[in-house]
């Protein structure tokens, strides 16, 4: 069945056409440039150009996919959590079309559909749930820090998140007070490609914890009074290299150490990782490594699907109405502060 899926939840305006787990289109135009400016996203300016953009987007992935409109077997828009005005925006956007068409409606859990985004194959991308098996899942964005036990299809428990600051967040809020723009993450990737990862020695929050929360706050503030005490370092393109490694290096550290030690203690064989951080170099590497030593096989989503989209709203969508699950009302409402159970 082509599904239309769309997901404006943050800073991301998406549409994608899936069918049968295929990927026949997925338009993401981002805000980032608009929100630049302003150090972070801006909820209202997110929500008015969730308006602006939906349908050149929703028309652009149509005619991407070669589908008409009028052929589209059911709807889906992110659900929450998210901003709820720009949330509004996509998921009025796929109730009107379901209720046009007379086709089904799926409202769904953003993070629910990143715990589906590692599992695709090919190209052009498909979803792929043949060799689907329980793991331990990392998702890690600007907004969120996840850790979810998936005991099955469609089954998971929540473990852990950030009691604060999200890692995406963390290398923003860095970047920042190196003078980088909004958002840092990229661009500390990579500077830190040319650093030394042990230059200086930053905190691992939360490491030794035995439970699977994080925390980031700390080490920001590490990282702001330590250029208070040595503000000539800005001046030093390499010592800024080496700082970028350094604080990098005790992100990636934690998050490896705490989604490798949930997966030995929940006994999973498998590990999986999506959200905008997980693009980061290190990260991806790190955890390779880490899995590769302790066993486990590791999914990491693709570059494209790691950041918002609306592929993996339309995976989820599609996975939902095939077992069975009832489509989600038309006079249903978001749900911003949703969390996943
Ligand atoms: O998933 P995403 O597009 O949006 C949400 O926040 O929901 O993630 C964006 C976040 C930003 O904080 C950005 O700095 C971070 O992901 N990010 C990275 C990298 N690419 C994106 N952080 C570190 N290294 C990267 N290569
Ligand atoms: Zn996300």
């Amino acid at each position: 069945m082509p599904l239309l899926a769309f997901e404006t939840s943050c800073d991301e305006t998406s549409v994608a056409v899936v069918h049968r787990g295929q990927i026949l289109s997925n338009v993401v135009s981002s805000q980032i440039k608009l929100h630049a400016e302003y150090g972070g996203v801006v909820p209202e300016l997110a929500a008015r150009e969730h308006l602006r953009n939906l349908l050149p987007v929703a028309s652009a992935a149509l005619h991407q996919a070669r589908v008409k409109v009028t052929a589209i077997e059911a709807a889906a828009a992110t659900r929450g959590p998210g901003l709820p005005s720009a949330l509004m925006v996509g998921f009025n956007a796929a109730q009107s079309l379901a209720f046009r068409l007379r086709r089904p409606f799926v409202g769904v859990q953003h993070h629910e559909a990143h715990l589906y985004s590692p599992w695709t194959k090919d190209n052009p991308l498909r979803a792929d749930f043949s060799n689907f098996e329980p793991n331990v899942s990392l998702i890690v964005s600007g907004g969120h820090t996840l850790l979810v036990h998936v005991q099955s299809d469609l089954a998971y428990r929540l473990l852990g998140a950030t009691v604060d600051d999200a890692a995406g967040e963390c290398f923003d809020k860095v970047g920042k007070l190196i003078g980088l723009p909004y958002p840092a993450g990229p661009e500390i990737d990579r500077l830190a490609e040319s650093g030394n990862p042990r230059a200086f020695a930053f905190p691992r929050p939360m490491i030794q914890e035995p439970d699977d929360d994080f925390s980031f706050s700390g080490l920001k503030t590490s990282v702001r009074y330590f250029l208070r005490d040595h503000p000539e370092l800005l001046t030093d393109p390499r010592r800024i290299c080496d700082l970028c490694a350094s604080v990098q290096a005790a992100i990636v550290d934690v998050l490896v150490v705490k989604t490798i030690r949930a997966a030995k203690r929940l006994r999973v064989a498998c590990v999986t990782a999506s959200g905008g951080v997980t693009c980061n170099r290190a990260l991806r590497s790190g955890l390779t490594e880490a899995c590769q030593q302790e066993r486990l096989k590791l999914r990491l989503a693709e570059r494209i699907l790691c950041t918002d989209n609306a592929a993996m709203v339309g995976f989820l969508a599609e996975r939902k109405l095939n077992s069975g699950e009832r489509a989600t009302d038309t006079d249903s409402d978001i749900l911003p502060g949703w969390i996943l159970q």
